[in-house]
């Protein structure tokens, strides 16, 4: 049963409440932020005033440390109605930042969340930016939310109601329809892969647009023929699981001529890919059904623009397939002609994420948007460069991939641009065909998979972000379970508030 999106109550209520003392609130646990520098001013000092300088006492015995992440309940605090005080900490005041908080709200709400509560109190610091507060609330909503969902009794259970003491409104409101977004993008990538599918992830979708108000376009195998798909179709051939392309569209901008999109989404959505003929050993095929994160991200993101009513013009689509070792199975040395006319030398059935791919770019394109950026877990080759928590970006306009690296670095994810350097593009010729789907051995392979999608963008401004390593948590962190992340909706969110 999907639940994102759905009327304000249906979902636990996530709201915001007038400033109060401290000692009056009444909620089950208070969540209060410390920095290393000690209980300061903000709403640390006033909960320690509560409680007859208890937390100052504590931070001198240095049992508060305020390190980053670091969570410790106090129960039944003197001087308090509530039950308990979560204490989390931000770090050094200096580093304070939207990611920065938005991980320490994470912490106390998954910490809490291993009981059902009926209330929990959140106090933020008078001193935090909106958009800080906005991405502490993502935080609070997004913790309390593991990966168990088909365990028989859950480690984490949804806090009845989460109020933000004297934060403003609008952006509690805001903070907590991003984050429907990226429980969205989580939970199709926590879903077996067995229920998790091309048709299933596309009827997800059209729930996701019958609730926000999207249009959706689903393109069924049918349709994928008749548009010449046959990139995204080659790679669907080893499945028994037919293929989908899904496309959404959210008008937001004041009728102002010209139907072009402000924005596109694009994702990779490979329910599971088992690498195809070129098959992965069974150690790297476990957790490949996290290979449709970029989908589940670029539906989470549209969904929550939509929600908030953006004024923009957006449209997001999925290429999905499962890439599987059938009896029709693509295999090496295919040559496929894509939607494009590009024609493509199959060398490696398991660099399929830019095969999918170059069919849907190829479609939005046809769309003319202004920019458009696509998610994809392209790359091992990624991780090697840059580890599990930094997403790549590679460009072919340098304004384009700017504004997507603010609007990552304004919500506090993580990202880092590589080279499109042109040179390595010569490693995808192919000697019978216009390109080959892999480029000379496995260095610099998050580039020249770049270089190949590039192939397919023609003039748009584009920015392709390999999010192979912060897609999945495979270790539970302070802050989360483990399992899928939601990476990139919210920077996606704020790219879009930030168009215009
Ligand atoms: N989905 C994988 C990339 C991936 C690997 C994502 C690990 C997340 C974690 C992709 O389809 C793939 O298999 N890429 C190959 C490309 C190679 C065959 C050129 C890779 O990275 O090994
Ligand atoms: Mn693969
Ligand atoms: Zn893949």
């Amino acid at each position: 049963m999907t639940r994102e999106f759905l009327p304000a109550g249906t979902a636990g209520i996530i709201e915001a409440t007038p400033a109060a003392l401290p000692a009056t609130l009444d909620a089950e646990a208070v969540v209060v932020f410390l920095t290393e520098g000690g209980v300061g001013a903000g709403a640390a000092a006033a909960v320690d005033t509560a409680t007859g300088g208890m937390l100052a006492r504590l931070a001198s015995a240095g049992e508060l440390s305020g390190r980053r992440y670091d969570c410790v309940a106090l129960l039944a605090p003197a001087g308090m109605r509530a039950g308990q005080v979560v204490v989390v900490g931000l770090g050094r005041r200096e580093e304070v930042d939207a990611g920065v908080v938005h991980r320490a709200a994470a912490t106390a709400a998954r910490h809490l969340a291993g009981r059902p509560r009926s209330r929990v109190a959140f106090l933020p610091d008078p001193g935090w930016t909106t958009s800080q507060l906005e991405q502490a609330v993502v935080g609070g909503a997004v913790g309390m939310v593991g990966q168990d969902l088909y365990r028989t009794e859950p480690r984490r259970t949804r806090f009845g109601v989460t109020c933000w003491v004297g934060a403003d409104a609008a952006a509690v409101l805001r903070g907590a329809t991003i984050a429907e977004g990226v429980n969205l993008a989580r939970r199709l990538v926590n879903m077996s892969p067995d229920h998790l599918y091309p048709e299933s992830f596309a009827e997800e979708a059209a729930a996701i647009a019958g609730r926000t108000g999207l249009e959706i376009e689903i393109w069924d195998e049918d349709r994928l023929r008749r548009e010449r798909c046959a990139a995204l179709l080659a790679v669907a051939k080893g499945s028994a699981r037919p293929p989908r392309l899904v496309l959404l569209r959210y008008r937001g901008r004041p009728r102002t001529g010209g139907d072009h999109p402000d924005l596109a989404f694009v994702g990779k959505g490979v329910t599971f890919d088992s690498g195809g003929l070129s098959l992965k050993p069974s150690e790297s095929m476990m957790g490949m059904k996290m290979d449709m994160s970029g989908a589940a991200g670029v539906l989470g993101a549209i969904g929550v623009v939509a929600s908030l009513k953006l004024p923009v013009d957006v449209v997001a689509s999925v290429g999905l397939v499962e890439n599987m070792t059938g009896p029709a199975a693509y295999k090496l040395g295919d040559v496929i002609t894509a939607r494009s006319g590009t024609t493509i030398e199959i060398h490696n059935t398991d660099a399929e994420g830019r095969v999918v791919l170059a069919d849907v770019l190829d479609v939005v394109c046809g769309l003319a948007p202004r920019r458009m950026i696509d998610l994809a877990t392209l790359t091992g080759a990624c991780m090697v460069a840059l580890g599990n928590d930094v997403a790549g970006l590679f460009t072919n306009d340098q304004a384009c991939c700017d504004a997507v690296a603010a609007a990552a670095r304004a919500v506090g994810e993580a990202v880092w641009q590589l080279p499109m350097y042109a040179d390595y593009g010569d490693q995808i010729k192919s000697d019978v065909a216009d390109i080959k789907n892999v480029g000379e051995g496995r260095l610099g392979g998050a580039i020249t998979a770049a270089k190949f999608l590039e192939r397919f963008v023609g003039d748009v401004p584009w920015t392709h972000v390999d999010i192979a390593g912060p897609a999945f948590a495979e270790k539970p962190q302070p802050w989360t379970d483990g399992g899928g992340t939601g990476v990139m909706v919210r920077a996606l969110v704020e790219l879009a508030r930030t168009t215009g």
